[in-house]
Protein backbone atom coordinates (compact mmCIF):
# COMPACT_ATOMS: atom_id res chain seq x y z
CA UNK A 1 0.00 0.00 0.00
CA UNK A 2 1.43 3.47 -0.36
CA UNK A 3 2.40 5.35 2.11
CA UNK A 4 3.30 8.97 2.67
CA UNK A 5 5.64 9.33 5.63
CA UNK A 6 5.13 13.19 6.79
CA UNK A 7 8.28 14.64 8.80
CA UNK A 8 7.81 17.60 10.43
CA UNK A 9 10.69 19.39 11.45
CA UNK A 10 11.89 17.96 8.55
CA UNK A 11 14.64 20.78 8.04
CA UNK A 12 16.19 21.17 11.38
CA UNK A 13 19.23 18.71 12.45
CA UNK A 14 17.07 15.00 13.21
CA UNK A 15 15.11 16.22 10.37
CA UNK A 16 18.07 16.40 7.70
CA UNK A 17 19.30 13.12 9.27
CA UNK A 18 16.65 11.32 8.64
CA UNK A 19 16.45 13.18 4.60
CA UNK A 20 20.00 12.22 4.29
CA UNK A 21 19.99 8.48 5.28
CA UNK A 22 16.25 7.76 3.36
CA UNK A 23 17.80 8.87 0.09
CA UNK A 24 21.64 7.43 0.34
CA UNK A 25 20.80 3.99 1.91
CA UNK A 26 20.16 2.21 -1.42
CA UNK A 27 15.61 1.29 -2.01
CA UNK A 28 14.25 -1.61 -0.47
CA UNK A 29 17.06 -2.16 1.65
CA UNK A 30 16.85 -1.66 6.31
CA UNK A 31 16.76 1.60 6.09
CA UNK A 32 16.21 2.94 2.09
CA UNK A 33 13.26 3.98 0.36
CA UNK A 34 10.33 1.13 0.60
CA UNK A 35 8.81 0.60 -2.63
CA UNK A 36 5.60 2.59 -3.11
CA UNK A 37 6.95 5.02 -0.29
CA UNK A 38 6.99 8.76 -0.36
CA UNK A 39 8.69 11.31 2.00
CA UNK A 40 7.89 14.72 3.04
CA UNK A 41 10.35 16.95 5.07
CA UNK A 42 8.45 20.24 6.13
CA UNK A 43 9.92 23.12 8.90
CA UNK A 44 7.68 26.61 9.15
CA UNK A 45 7.92 27.50 5.81
CA UNK A 46 4.91 24.97 4.98
CA UNK A 47 3.11 25.71 8.27
CA UNK A 48 3.08 27.11 11.68
CA UNK A 49 2.22 24.15 13.77
CA UNK A 50 0.55 26.00 16.55
CA UNK A 51 -1.32 26.75 14.32
CA UNK A 52 -4.73 24.40 13.99
CA UNK A 53 -5.84 25.63 10.61
CA UNK A 54 -1.87 25.78 9.42
CA UNK A 55 -1.42 22.20 10.66
CA UNK A 56 -5.14 20.76 9.07
CA UNK A 57 -3.72 22.12 5.77
CA UNK A 58 -0.82 20.25 5.95
CA UNK A 59 -2.38 17.48 6.41
CA UNK A 60 -4.85 17.79 3.71
CA UNK A 61 -1.84 19.15 1.43
CA UNK A 62 0.42 15.66 1.64
CA UNK A 63 -2.70 13.34 3.86
CA UNK A 64 0.13 11.29 5.54
CA UNK A 65 -0.32 8.09 6.20
CA UNK A 66 2.44 8.14 8.87
CA UNK A 67 3.94 11.13 11.07
CA UNK A 68 7.47 11.63 12.11
CA UNK A 69 6.87 14.60 14.48
CA UNK A 70 10.59 16.34 15.40
CA UNK A 71 9.23 19.93 15.27
CA UNK A 72 9.42 21.87 18.31
CA UNK A 73 10.64 24.96 19.82
CA UNK A 74 14.40 23.63 20.67
CA UNK A 75 16.97 25.50 22.00
CA UNK A 76 20.03 24.95 24.93
CA UNK A 77 19.94 26.03 28.34
CA UNK A 78 20.22 29.68 28.25
CA UNK A 79 17.51 30.05 26.47
CA UNK A 80 15.09 27.52 27.85
CA UNK A 81 15.85 29.51 31.10
CA UNK A 82 14.94 32.90 29.86
CA UNK A 83 11.91 31.67 27.46
CA UNK A 84 10.19 29.19 30.08
CA UNK A 85 6.85 29.53 29.09
CA UNK A 86 7.21 29.99 25.36
CA UNK A 87 8.82 26.60 25.48
CA UNK A 88 5.88 25.63 27.21
CA UNK A 89 3.56 26.92 25.49
CA UNK A 90 4.60 26.46 21.77
CA UNK A 91 5.21 22.85 22.20
CA UNK A 92 2.07 22.18 23.85
CA UNK A 93 0.13 23.95 20.67
CA UNK A 94 2.69 22.25 18.04
CA UNK A 95 1.89 18.68 19.63
CA UNK A 96 -1.33 18.86 20.33
CA UNK A 97 -2.09 20.43 16.65
CA UNK A 98 -0.19 17.76 15.02
CA UNK A 99 -1.58 14.71 17.37
CA UNK A 100 -5.18 15.52 16.97
CA UNK A 101 -4.91 16.58 13.51
CA UNK A 102 -3.56 12.71 13.28
CA UNK A 103 -6.24 11.57 14.83
CA UNK A 104 -8.83 13.71 12.74
CA UNK A 105 -7.33 12.66 9.27
CA UNK A 106 -7.18 8.71 10.87
CA UNK A 107 -2.96 8.98 10.24
CA UNK A 108 -1.93 5.19 10.97
CA UNK A 109 0.70 6.05 13.03
CA UNK A 110 2.55 8.90 14.67
CA UNK A 111 5.84 8.67 16.41
CA UNK A 112 6.39 11.70 18.38
CA UNK A 113 10.47 13.25 19.64
CA UNK A 114 11.27 13.68 23.56
CA UNK A 115 14.17 14.09 24.85
CA UNK A 116 16.16 12.63 28.12
CA UNK A 117 16.45 15.99 28.75
CA UNK A 118 13.01 16.03 29.99
CA UNK A 119 13.05 12.66 32.46
CA UNK A 120 13.03 13.93 36.43
CA UNK A 121 15.71 16.02 38.16
CA UNK A 122 15.92 14.02 41.24
CA UNK A 123 15.94 10.54 39.81
CA UNK A 124 17.78 6.99 39.61
CA UNK A 125 20.43 6.79 36.95
CA UNK A 126 20.56 5.31 34.37
CA UNK A 127 17.35 6.55 32.75
CA UNK A 128 14.89 4.02 31.86
CA UNK A 129 11.58 4.13 29.90
CA UNK A 130 9.78 3.79 33.23
CA UNK A 131 11.07 7.14 34.78
CA UNK A 132 9.72 9.73 32.23
CA UNK A 133 6.52 10.98 34.95
CA UNK A 134 8.68 10.22 38.22
CA UNK A 135 9.16 13.55 39.68
CA UNK A 136 9.46 17.25 38.20
CA UNK A 137 11.62 18.14 35.87
CA UNK A 138 15.01 20.31 36.17
CA UNK A 139 14.32 24.02 36.73
CA UNK A 140 16.37 24.97 33.70
CA UNK A 141 14.07 23.50 31.28
CA UNK A 142 10.31 23.01 33.10
CA UNK A 143 8.33 24.59 30.09
CA UNK A 144 10.14 22.58 27.50
CA UNK A 145 9.70 19.41 29.54
CA UNK A 146 6.33 19.69 30.75
CA UNK A 147 5.34 20.15 26.80
CA UNK A 148 7.48 16.90 25.69
CA UNK A 149 6.05 15.16 28.65
CA UNK A 150 2.47 15.69 27.68
CA UNK A 151 3.10 14.09 24.89
CA UNK A 152 3.32 11.11 26.33
CA UNK A 153 0.72 11.21 28.71
CA UNK A 154 -1.81 12.28 25.15
CA UNK A 155 -0.62 9.20 23.29
CA UNK A 156 -1.13 6.46 25.83
CA UNK A 157 -2.18 7.28 29.88
CA UNK A 158 -5.57 8.94 29.03
CA UNK A 159 -6.44 10.12 25.53
CA UNK A 160 -5.48 8.66 22.33
CA UNK A 161 -4.86 5.12 22.71
CA UNK A 162 -7.25 3.87 25.29
CA UNK A 163 -9.83 6.28 24.00
CA UNK A 164 -9.82 6.07 20.07
CA UNK A 165 -6.76 2.96 19.61
CA UNK A 166 -4.37 5.38 17.69
CA UNK A 167 -1.14 3.97 17.20
CA UNK A 168 0.95 7.00 18.76
CA UNK A 169 3.99 6.76 20.02
CA UNK A 170 7.35 8.31 21.47
CA UNK A 171 10.98 7.88 20.87
CA UNK A 172 13.65 9.50 23.53
CA UNK A 173 16.97 10.46 22.42
CA UNK A 174 19.45 12.21 24.01
CA UNK A 175 21.71 14.49 22.71
CA UNK A 176 22.23 15.11 19.61
CA UNK A 177 24.56 16.05 17.10
CA UNK A 178 25.68 15.87 13.35
CA UNK A 179 25.44 18.13 10.44
CA UNK A 180 23.11 21.00 10.23
CA UNK A 181 23.17 21.33 13.63
CA UNK A 182 21.95 24.78 15.57
CA UNK A 183 25.62 26.42 15.95
CA UNK A 184 23.83 29.94 17.24
CA UNK A 185 26.75 30.39 20.38
CA UNK A 186 23.45 31.99 22.04
CA UNK A 187 21.16 28.77 22.20
CA UNK A 188 23.76 25.96 20.20
CA UNK A 189 23.94 22.42 22.55
CA UNK A 190 27.31 21.83 24.08
CA UNK A 191 29.00 20.04 20.88
CA UNK A 192 28.00 22.38 18.22
CA UNK A 193 28.74 25.52 20.57
CA UNK A 194 32.23 23.68 20.94
CA UNK A 195 32.47 22.86 17.38
CA UNK A 196 31.96 26.83 16.39
CA UNK A 197 33.91 28.73 19.27
CA UNK A 198 37.12 26.05 18.15
CA UNK A 199 36.38 27.14 14.51
CA UNK A 200 36.51 30.90 15.48
CA UNK A 201 39.76 30.39 17.63
CA UNK A 202 41.41 29.04 14.64
CA UNK A 203 39.81 31.70 12.24
CA UNK A 204 40.80 34.57 14.70
CA UNK A 205 43.91 33.22 16.59
CA UNK A 206 42.51 33.54 19.96
CA UNK A 207 42.41 30.69 22.41
CA UNK A 208 39.93 28.20 22.44
CA UNK A 209 38.24 28.26 26.13
CA UNK A 210 35.94 25.29 27.50
CA UNK A 211 33.26 26.63 30.61
CA UNK A 212 34.23 24.30 33.30
CA UNK A 213 36.19 21.59 34.54
CA UNK A 214 35.41 19.33 31.57
CA UNK A 215 35.24 16.85 33.64
CA UNK A 216 30.83 15.79 33.40
CA UNK A 217 30.39 13.02 31.31
CA UNK A 218 27.62 13.42 28.70
CA UNK A 219 26.15 10.96 26.48
CA UNK A 220 25.40 12.02 22.57
CA UNK A 221 23.98 10.04 19.75
CA UNK A 222 25.12 10.54 15.97
CA UNK A 223 21.75 12.17 14.15
CA UNK A 224 22.11 9.31 10.97
CA UNK A 225 22.51 6.87 13.68
CA UNK A 226 19.45 8.55 15.33
CA UNK A 227 17.48 8.47 12.09
CA UNK A 228 18.07 5.07 11.64
CA UNK A 229 16.54 4.35 14.47
CA UNK A 230 13.46 6.22 14.18
CA UNK A 231 12.79 4.52 10.37
CA UNK A 232 13.29 1.29 12.24
CA UNK A 233 10.66 2.63 15.10
CA UNK A 234 8.25 3.88 11.76
CA UNK A 235 8.44 0.14 10.47
CA UNK A 236 8.90 -1.97 13.70
CA UNK A 237 7.34 -0.78 16.42
CA UNK A 238 3.71 -0.48 17.13
CA UNK A 239 3.37 0.08 21.08
CA UNK A 240 2.82 2.91 22.97
CA UNK A 241 5.21 2.87 24.97
CA UNK A 242 8.61 5.39 24.39
CA UNK A 243 11.64 4.09 23.54
CA UNK A 244 15.05 5.79 24.15
CA UNK A 245 17.05 6.07 21.63
CA UNK A 246 20.63 6.02 22.86
CA UNK A 247 24.40 5.02 22.55
CA UNK A 248 25.25 2.54 25.32
CA UNK A 249 26.02 3.72 29.50
CA UNK A 250 29.72 2.87 28.78
CA UNK A 251 29.93 5.05 25.83
CA UNK A 252 29.49 8.17 27.85
CA UNK A 253 32.31 10.95 26.97
CA UNK A 254 33.65 13.54 29.41
CA UNK A 255 33.53 17.30 28.20
CA UNK A 256 37.14 17.35 27.66
CA UNK A 257 37.55 14.32 25.55
CA UNK A 258 34.95 15.70 23.57
CA UNK A 259 36.62 19.12 23.20
CA UNK A 260 40.48 17.21 22.41
CA UNK A 261 38.27 15.27 19.31
CA UNK A 262 37.18 18.54 18.50
CA UNK A 263 40.69 20.31 18.64
CA UNK A 264 41.79 17.53 16.67
CA UNK A 265 38.98 17.39 13.83
CA UNK A 266 39.20 21.17 13.51
CA UNK A 267 43.25 21.12 13.32
CA UNK A 268 43.66 23.84 16.47
CA UNK A 269 46.98 24.14 17.75
CA UNK A 270 46.95 27.67 19.53
CA UNK A 271 46.05 27.98 23.41
CA UNK A 272 43.15 25.56 24.93
CA UNK A 273 41.96 25.54 28.28
CA UNK A 274 38.80 25.04 30.63
CA UNK A 275 37.35 27.89 32.39
CA UNK A 276 37.00 26.41 36.34
CA UNK A 277 34.69 29.32 37.41
CA UNK A 278 32.35 28.53 34.98
CA UNK A 279 29.57 25.93 36.08
CA UNK A 280 29.38 21.97 35.25
CA UNK A 281 26.16 21.41 35.87
CA UNK A 282 24.95 18.28 36.53
CA UNK A 283 27.74 15.68 36.38
CA UNK A 284 26.42 12.84 34.43
CA UNK A 285 22.95 11.70 33.61
CA UNK A 286 23.39 8.47 31.78
CA UNK A 287 20.17 6.78 29.97
CA UNK A 288 19.81 3.26 29.26
CA UNK A 289 19.58 1.65 25.74
CA UNK A 290 19.00 -1.99 26.79
CA UNK A 291 15.27 -1.69 25.37
CA UNK A 292 16.20 -0.05 21.78
CA UNK A 293 18.69 -2.88 21.52
CA UNK A 294 16.42 -5.67 22.54
CA UNK A 295 14.02 -4.47 20.27
CA UNK A 296 16.26 -3.69 17.37
CA UNK A 297 18.44 -7.32 18.06
CA UNK A 298 21.29 -5.08 18.06
CA UNK A 299 22.76 -1.97 16.25
CA UNK A 300 25.84 -0.79 15.49
CA UNK A 301 26.64 2.94 16.05
CA UNK A 302 29.12 5.36 14.11
CA UNK A 303 31.91 5.59 16.03
CA UNK A 304 32.25 9.41 17.70
CA UNK A 305 35.26 10.75 16.38
CA UNK A 306 34.02 9.53 12.92
CA UNK A 307 30.96 11.08 13.52
CA UNK A 308 32.53 14.23 14.97
CA UNK A 309 34.55 14.82 11.73
CA UNK A 310 31.85 14.58 9.74
CA UNK A 311 29.93 16.75 11.91
CA UNK A 312 33.10 19.11 11.52
CA UNK A 313 33.71 18.82 7.69
CA UNK A 314 29.91 19.80 6.97
CA UNK A 315 30.24 22.93 9.73
CA UNK A 316 33.54 23.99 8.02
CA UNK A 317 32.47 23.65 4.35
CA UNK A 318 29.09 24.81 5.05
CA UNK A 319 29.75 27.61 7.37
CA UNK A 320 28.10 30.61 5.52
CA UNK A 321 24.74 28.64 5.66
CA UNK A 322 24.80 26.98 8.53
CA UNK A 323 22.50 28.56 11.61
CA UNK A 324 25.52 30.81 13.43
CA UNK A 325 24.08 33.40 14.75
CA UNK A 326 24.86 36.94 14.91
CA UNK A 327 27.81 36.24 16.45
CA UNK A 328 30.19 34.65 13.37
N1 LIG B 1 19.11 18.47 19.31
C1 LIG B 1 19.13 17.63 20.33
O1 LIG B 1 20.17 17.42 20.97
C2 LIG B 1 17.87 16.89 20.72
C3 LIG B 1 17.95 15.96 21.79
C4 LIG B 1 16.83 15.25 22.15
C5 LIG B 1 15.62 15.48 21.48
N2 LIG B 1 15.55 16.40 20.48
C6 LIG B 1 14.26 16.59 19.81
O2 LIG B 1 14.44 16.29 18.44
C7 LIG B 1 13.50 17.05 17.66
C8 LIG B 1 14.24 17.74 16.55
O3 LIG B 1 15.22 18.58 17.12
P1 LIG B 1 16.38 19.26 16.27
O4 LIG B 1 17.58 19.31 17.13
O5 LIG B 1 16.41 18.65 14.93
O6 LIG B 1 15.81 20.75 16.20
P2 LIG B 1 16.17 21.93 15.19
O7 LIG B 1 17.39 21.61 14.41
O8 LIG B 1 16.17 23.18 16.00
O9 LIG B 1 14.94 21.92 14.22
C9 LIG B 1 13.65 22.28 14.68
C10 LIG B 1 12.68 21.97 13.59
O10 LIG B 1 11.36 22.29 14.05
C11 LIG B 1 10.76 23.19 13.12
N3 LIG B 1 9.86 24.06 13.85
C12 LIG B 1 10.14 24.84 14.94
N4 LIG B 1 9.04 25.53 15.30
C13 LIG B 1 8.05 25.19 14.43
C14 LIG B 1 6.69 25.58 14.26
N5 LIG B 1 6.12 26.48 15.07
N6 LIG B 1 5.99 25.06 13.23
C15 LIG B 1 6.56 24.16 12.40
N7 LIG B 1 7.82 23.72 12.49
C16 LIG B 1 8.57 24.24 13.51
C17 LIG B 1 11.93 23.95 12.49
O11 LIG B 1 11.54 24.52 11.25
P3 LIG B 1 12.42 25.73 10.57
O12 LIG B 1 13.72 25.10 10.12
O13 LIG B 1 11.60 26.21 9.46
O14 LIG B 1 12.64 26.73 11.68
C18 LIG B 1 12.94 22.81 12.32
O15 LIG B 1 12.62 22.03 11.19
C19 LIG B 1 12.81 18.00 18.63
O16 LIG B 1 11.53 17.49 18.93
C20 LIG B 1 13.71 17.99 19.85
O17 LIG B 1 12.98 18.24 21.01
C21 LIG B 1 16.66 17.11 20.07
Amino acid sequence: MAQVVLVTGGTGLVGKAIEHVINTESVGSKFGKQAGETWVFVGTSEADLRDPEQTRKLYEKYKPTHVIHLAALVGGVYKNMKYKLTFLRDNILINDNILHTAYTHKTAKVISCLSTCVFPDAVEYPLDETKLHGGLPHHSNFGYAHAKRLVDVQNRQVAYKEEFGCNFTAAIPTSVFGPHDNYDLESAHVIPALIHRCYLAKKNGTPFVVGGTGRPLRQFIFSYDLAKCFIWMLRNYDDVEPVILSVAEEEEMSVKQIADAIVKAVGFEGEYSFDTTRSDGQFRKPASNKRLLELMGGFEFTPFEQALDLSVKWFVENHDMARTGKTA
